[in-house]
């Protein structure tokens, strides 16, 4: 079995003061279960270095939630990799928020995975279809164009730190959940596409999914094979669902050892 990730992404929530405390409430209820699973926060950028100092030396990993693909120069509003290189493990590419609100490209996603490889961070990269692509049969399409383009050129050393999520569009935000079936096997598509790219790398990868996670369908999800961990959104705002969360993951794990 791989070794699940559960990645909080805290998208645009929390003060500084907010983002810090809650951080540390995670760090003290959360610790034990690290030695089962990974564990990410991804808080604002303004709060990252703040979190990272307060988490260090924790096995809860922090992540940057964007980023761009320069090192530096006339980039107003934008970080940039080596921005978080050194202290900084974890970056979200390509989340669906961002392609849809901020027009990001397959081409843009794949210059950003370029430069955070360069950098030495770990990539959690984020590709889905929309509602209107789900209903009209075209999930295949999708999935497959986004992780071909943003994957061109990558190399099987780097594959080594990536991860893809899952996250149907339809699924972000809405309380509804893909069934853990659907989510399944499209994340088996996921794990051919990997395959056509990295070979044997394929089958260590890991592939999480996000969309709606909550702790009521945590334990489902994860007892389906090919579903590696989660990206959770708004369960990951609540101290008491984001621990449900890691703890039913945690279970899982330990069902399946015996
Ligand atoms: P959600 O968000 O858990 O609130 O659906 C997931 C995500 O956007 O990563």
């Amino acid at each position: 079995m791989r070794r699940p990730l559960i990645a909080g992404n805290w998208k645009m929530h929390f003060t500084v003061p907010e983002g810090l405390e809650y951080a540390l409430r995670l760090r003290h209820d959360l610790e034990p279960y690290a030695a089962h699973l990974d564990l990410v926060v991804l808080p604002p950028a303004v709060m990252l270095w703040e979190i990272a100092n307060a988490l260090r030396g924790c096995p809860i990993k922090v992540g940057a939630q964007n980023a761009g693909w320069e090192d530096q120069g006339p980039f107003t509003g934008e970080i940039s990799p080596k921005m978080l290189a050194g202290w900084c493990d974890y970056l979200l590419i390509g989340h669906s928020e961002r392609r849809q609100l901020f027009g990001e490209t397959d081409e843009e996603l794949n210059r950003k995975l370029q430069a955070a490889f360069r950098h030495g961070l770990k990539v959690i990269l984020a590709v889905g279809e929309t509602l209107e692509e789900y209903e009209t049969g075209r999930t295949v399409e999708v999935i497959t164009r986004q992780l071909s383009a943003a994957l061109y050129g990558i190399t099987l050393t780097a594959a080594t730190d990536l991860t893809i999520a899952y996250e149907p569009v339809w699924a972000i935000g809405t309380g509804k959940a893909a069934t853990p079936q659907y989510a399944n096997q499209t994340m088996g598509l996921v794990r051919t596409l990997l395959a056509r790219s990295f070979a044997d790398l394929a089958a260590s990868m890991r592939v999480i999914y996000g969309g709606s996670v909550t702790p009521a369908n945590t334990r489902s999800l994860m007892e389906q094979p090919e579903i590696d961990g989660a990206l959770v959104g708004g369960a990951s705002l609540k101290a008491a669902d984001f621990i449900q969360i890691v703890q039913a993951t945690a279970e899982v794990v330990r069902s399946k050892r015996v």
